[in-house]
């Protein structure tokens, strides 16, 4: 039986199975149709409760209550012609039909206006149970047995030996460029292509950022760009106290080709794993090849605290030094003694309960992200003029966000276009991010393109939009993607 044959009563029925059939429906409607199947009205329980008020009883059959033409519209109308149609009616049900006037499906209010997000939270079934713990303890507090276990789970999927968890992400990567003393006149260098968050810390301490181009494969920082800019600074008595390496959208970076040339001027890496938590390179979690990483666990990420972040590494110094910086600095004395300028940065225990629970699910989180890329493949690449980001040899990308980028030679579209016709179909999608250099805040700062003539990250930023990629997406809810997205180049305009 599908969905609308429970909607469907003939003439005859009576008020007693109007009543039961609309306690099986979760839009309450029911559709009254005649001997051809073609509608003649609807009914809702306001009507039942009118009729019976009116002195009919629950025999009396559905005729009885007269014709009232329905709202219908065909099959296939688009959404913003329906929405205006509810609201020029002031109603919240449109019945859709087929060209005989049969009802095939019913447009209702609630799922005409719900948007597909691009990457809402996707809890599992631990998490509660930590938070209450964490209640139950009396553990509402920067400490305590949730932040301990979920620091210990921290460093066994960043393959680490410590951790710390901290508020935020970008609370990380301050602490990261604090804990290497960088500050007022030292320079780090950072993708350019990447959120701001890569970036404020750099501003924070008072360095001067150097942005480093993407690669147009990886999309993520350029082995090319990252050697020269070396050179050039190496003879000028300007390297960079640190490189702050993004993994872009959840793929790692190549990692063996910056680590090389990093190391070669001995430059630390800072990793900004905040997109990449479940990823790998080198048989060996992303996160797990600079000196430091970050991660980060915001509303959006693959696994969320609800806002979140850490620090991890192998050296213990470091750990020590970020976690004492993340409170408040406090020295080892009886009484409150402060020798360091630092912050209040560390994660609840009540928000790790959070991070526990939802560290049991990465691996699945993970794997459903990379499904949902794989599916998005599949049926885009067919679409001449649209390409993925690649992953680099080696590595495993966690697919945090699938991102397309639309060949402006084969497809006239432009991706701000084609979010906006998205969006007024109730599916959100989202620009990459604008690179750095083209940011007001960083307006001036100095720029290394990926090859002297070209600069590849402005050109993924004006082709390139985020799709749906959340975990918990259905497939059929992907399959509307995928179609809305194929209708729209076919009809506004591939070229
Ligand atoms: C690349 C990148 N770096 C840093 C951050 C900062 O993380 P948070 O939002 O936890 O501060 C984010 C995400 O927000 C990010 O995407």
């Amino acid at each position: 039986m599908t969905q609308i044959d429970q909607h469907i009563l003939s003439a005859t029925s009576d008020l007693r199975q109007v009543l039961a059939a609309l306690e099986h429906v979760s839009t309450k409607i029911c559709l009254v149709v005649d001997a051809d199947q073609r509608i003649m009205r609807t009914v809702t329980d306001g009507d039942v409760r009118r009729a019976l008020l009116g002195g009919h009883d629950l025999d009396t059959p559905v005729s009885a209550l007269g014709d009232r033409q329905p709202v219908t519209r065909a099959q296939g109308t688009r959404r913003a012609e329906l929405l205006s149609a509810l609201d020029e009616r002031a109603i919240d049900v449109i019945v859709l039909t087929d060209p005989e006037g049969r009802p095939v499906g019913l447009a209702d209010r609630a799922a005409l206006t719900k948007t597909l997000l691009l990457s809402p939270p996707h809890m599992g079934d631990a998490e509660a149970g930590y938070v209450q713990l964490a209640f139950d303890e009396n553990w509402i507090a920067p400490a305590g047995p949730n932040l301990t276990a979920f620091e210990d789970a921290m460093c066994y999927v960043s393959g680490r030996h410590h951790a710390v968890a901290l508020t935020s992400g970008t609370a990380g990567l301050h602490l990261a460029l604090r804990v290497l003393d960088i500050g007022v006149s030292d320079r780090v260098y950072v993708s350019d292509l990447t959120f701001a968050a890569s970036v404020q810390p750099i501003l924070y301490v008072g360095a001067e950022p150097v942005l480093i181009d993407a690669d147009p494969e990886s999309w993520n920082m350029s082995p090319a760009a990252l050697a020269r800019a070396l050179a050039r600074d190496n003879e000028r008595g300007l390297l960079p106290k640190a490189v702050i390496v993004v993994h872009l959208y959840g793929q790692s970076a190549d990692m063996d080709a910056l680590v090389r040339l990093t190391e070669a001027y001995g430059v630390p890496i800072i990793e900004d794993a905040a997109e990449s938590l479940g990823a790998s390179y080198g048989n060996r979690p992303s996160g797990a090849h600079g000196l430091m990483s970050v991660y980060s666990f915001n509303g959006n990420k693959i696994i969320t605290t609800s806002g979140g972040g850490a620090l991890v590494s192998d050296q213990q110094d470091l750990v020590d030094r970020a976690r004492k910086l993340a409170t408040q600095g406090r020295d080892d004395a009886e009484h409150y003694q402060h020798s360091d300028l630092s912050y209040n940065y560390r994660m609840s225990n009540v928000l790790a309960g959070i991070g526990r629970g939802q560290l049991e699910v990465l691996n699945d989180r993970v794997a459903a992200r990379r499904a949902i890329f794989l599916r998005y493949l599949d049926a885009l690449s067919e679409v001449p003029g649209i390409c993925f980001q690649s992953e680099v040899d080696g590595s495993i990308g966690n697919r945090w966000l699938t991102v397309i980028s639309l060949d402006p030679d084969l497809i006239s579209l432009h991706s701000y276009q084609l979010m906006r016709s998205l969006q007024a179909r109730g599916i959100e999608t989202r620009p990459a991010w604008k690179p750095m250099q083209m940011q007001p805040l960083l307006a001036g700062a100095a720029f290394e393109p990926h090859s002297p003539e070209r600069a590849v990250s402005p050109g993924l930023f004006l082709t390139s939009l985020c799709l749906p990629s959340g975990s918990a997406m259905s497939i059929r809810e992907q399959q509307g993607v995928i179609t809305a997205i194929k209708e729209i180049l076919v009809s506004e305009g591939q070229s």
